[in-house]
């Protein structure tokens, strides 16, 4: 059955050339904490956002096939700095803290949200954002600022559906078109959605097509 237009559809070759890439070694670099700590923009640049515990590490995890490359935890917050991931010697996977989570103090929410509106805003190597959100309940309030600051930046994003393994199939869809809607008004969202469980497995080839069809554009 073909995917609906809502979601994103990759030839077999492109499915083969994600694969390629992520056999390639995947290591840490360097957690960072401000902007003066960034490196310095030598290879492009994919990052993985979206409000806290939607699943972000455990998707790099599970892209790159380490369990515990990327530190996921039951505690919304886990992730508090930006770290960047080598994959091979072409691009950074970049794991972004959260936001949108209630529980942090005022002072750590100010900080995490300056610490990632500065890279997203200004960040030349950055070539395409996926911006995670949780299969169960779609676009929030919360997401509208990023949404509205990466238009605003012309950062490129693509929407990707976390934690399908929850929802039945039909469920999916409807959440699916949804989200595509909502993003279809938005001038840099990328139109097709990636829809994944880091549990099951779904979706993470699609996922490795993307970022591989992004690599020497
Ligand atoms: P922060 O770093 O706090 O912003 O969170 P995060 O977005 O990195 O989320 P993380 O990967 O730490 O996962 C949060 C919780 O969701 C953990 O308990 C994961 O086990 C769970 N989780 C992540 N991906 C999936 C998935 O595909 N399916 C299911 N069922 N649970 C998942
Ligand atoms: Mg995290």
């Amino acid at each position: 059955m073909p995917a609906p237009s809502s979601r994103a559809e990759f030839s077999p070759d492109e499915i083969e050339r994600g694969e390629i890439l992520f056999r390639r070694p995947c290591k840490f670099l360097k957690g960072v904490v401000d902007a003066a700590g960034l490196p310095s923009p030598r290879r492009l640049e994919l990052a993985f956002a979206g409000r806290s515990n939607v699943g972000k590490s455990s998707l790099l995890n599970a892209l790159v096939g380490r369990k515990a490359l990327a530190r996921t935890s039951n505690t919304p917050g886990r992730t508090r700095e930006i770290n960047f991931f080598e994959l091979g010697d072409e691009v950074y996977l970049v794991d972004l803290p959260g936001y949108g989570y209630a529980r942090a103090s005022k002072k750590e929410v100010g900080a995490w949200n300056r610490l990632i509106r500065s890279y997203l805003k200004g960040r030349a190597a950055l070539g395409r954002v996926f911006l995670l959100i949780d299969a169960r309940h779609g676009l929030k309030a919360t997401d509208k600022p990023i949404l509205e600051l990466m238009d605003l930046s012309a950062v490129s994003y693509q929407g990707v559906l976390t934690k399908a393994d929850k929802l039945k199939a039909g469920e999916i869809e409807s959440v699916a078109d949804a989200v595509a809607r909502e993003l279809a008004t938005h001038p840099a969202a990328h139109p097709e959605l990636i829809v994944t469980s880091a549990r099951t497995g779904l979706g993470l080839a699609e996922l490795r097509a993307a970022v591989a069809g992004l690599l020497g554009q």
